[in-house]
């Protein structure tokens, strides 16, 4: 049996030096021409373009628009892995910010790139937000097809992502020792974020994903995760690998960090004011439920002892009604949670009379959301 990339030695180590390296040259090519305010300016215009196309010009327009689509025989997997988020869409935004990125948090190095922007602490709904609207774009139907708005955001967040890297490293006061920001390693963690963790979450909700689902939605990640330029040996072939993936970067990364509770304590804070049933502390028992309490303590998660028992419950209960009624109970009341969350997207504003989220006509009717 061949040994997977990430457990030869040496490998991850390497990977922390690694970025995007096509991406890379063609920022560094603009900024050695352009200098550095010229891409702090593009990433500003491509943060504020939203769902438009993006604002680029010279190599990094030409870079950007012969980024390959993907591949026509990987479409069939694609198309069968979003309709697990088409029906599961408000359970997986429920995990996405409560599971998701806070265990994005616990990795001690990538933090401090996220803790940087600055954007997290003071607008921690920013960055779900901008996430829950990548995850509608890329996995909606057709939104991962050639020129499709999915592709799009993807090249979007690609070039993000090398601009940030290029203004970080480049910054006298980043420390060395949290080695490249954005590298290879942490690009597979998030990767592992967006798909093992997501899995997991759902089953925590007892929400059964049989094994072929589970696979069909990975392989829309698989796409998606070369879309992003994430290296094809760091992209994992079977659900069991991406767990694998996830563990291996866990040892290695997972730490307690003063950057990672302080981004927890602005997520938690946001999603306290989206709980339901006035339960303001429910979100942070939640978080923990998902996490475990080993990684909710490097994040300083509160212990909310009433609201666990109640969540519990939920699950306990609601499983054991569901077994009766055919999965109406448990399934309502988290349902419920993640439509607070989606409404609470719909209704947040970035800027003053800002975008709101992007939600397609089919997958609003799916979900019970009102029309724009
Ligand atoms: C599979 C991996 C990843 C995905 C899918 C992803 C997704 C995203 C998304 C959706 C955005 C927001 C785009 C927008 O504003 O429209 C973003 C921006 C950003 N991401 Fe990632 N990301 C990944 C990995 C990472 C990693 C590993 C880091 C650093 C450790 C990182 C750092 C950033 C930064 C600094 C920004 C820009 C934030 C801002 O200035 O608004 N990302 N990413």
């Amino acid at each position: 049996m061949s040994v997977r990339a990430w457990n030869q030695p040496g490998f991850l180590d390497a990977m922390r030096q690694e970025g995007d390296p096509p991406t890379d040259r063609v920022v560094e090519q603009f900024a050695s021409r352009e200098g550095r305010n010229a891409v702090k300016q593009v990433l500003k215009n491509l943060i504020d373009s939203h769902g438009a196309p993006p604002p680029l010009t010279g190599e990094l327009a030409s870079y950007f628009n012969q980024l390959p689509d993907i591949p026509g025989d990987q479409q069939r997997a694609i198309i069968s892995g979003q309709t697990l988020f088409e029906e599961y869409g408000p359970e997986i935004m429920l995990v996405l910010a409560c599971y998701s990125l806070p265990e994005c948090y616990v990795a001690r190095k990538g933090v401090q790139v996220l803790s940087r922007t600055g954007l997290l602490q003071q607008r921690p709904n920013r960055r779900l937000f901008q996430t829950a609207q990548m995850l509608i774009e890329m996995l909606s139907a057709d939104g991962l097809a050639p020129n499709g708005i999915g592709c799009r955001t993807a090249r979007k967040i690609r070039m993000l992502h090398g601009l940030n890297r290029f203004l970080i490293r480049t910054d006298p006061s980043w420390d060395p020792s949290f080695d490249l920001p954005i590298n290879q390693e942490d690009l597979a963690g998030t990767f592992t974020a967006f798909t093992a963790v997501i899995l997991d979450g759902l089953r925590k909700l007892r929400i059964d994903v049989p094994d072929e689902r589970a696979h069909a939605y990975l392989g829309a990640w698989q796409a998606i995760g070369q879309l992003l330029g994430l290296r094809p040996e760091l992209i994992p072939a079977t659900v069991y690998e991406a767990f694998e993936l996830k563990d291996v970067i866990a040892r290695r990364q997972f730490f307690a960090s003063d950057e990672g509770t302080a981004i927890t304590r602005a997520l938690l804070k946001w999603l306290a004011a989206q709980s339901p049933f006035y339960l303001p502390r429910l979100p942070g028992a939640t978080v923990r439920f998902m996490l475990g309490n080993e990684n909710a303590d490097k994040l300083q998660i509160p212990n909310a002892p009433l609201e666990a028992a109640l969540l519990n419950a939920g699950i306990v209960v609601g499983h054991a009604i569901d077994e009766v009624l055919g999965g109406v109970q448990r399934r309502r009341l988290f349902r419920r949670f993640g439509m607070n969350l989606l409404k609470g997207f719909i209704a947040a504003e970035l800027q003053p009379h800002g975008p709101q989220i992007r939600v397609s006509s089919h997958l609003r009717r799916r979900w019970s959301l009102p029309e724009a």
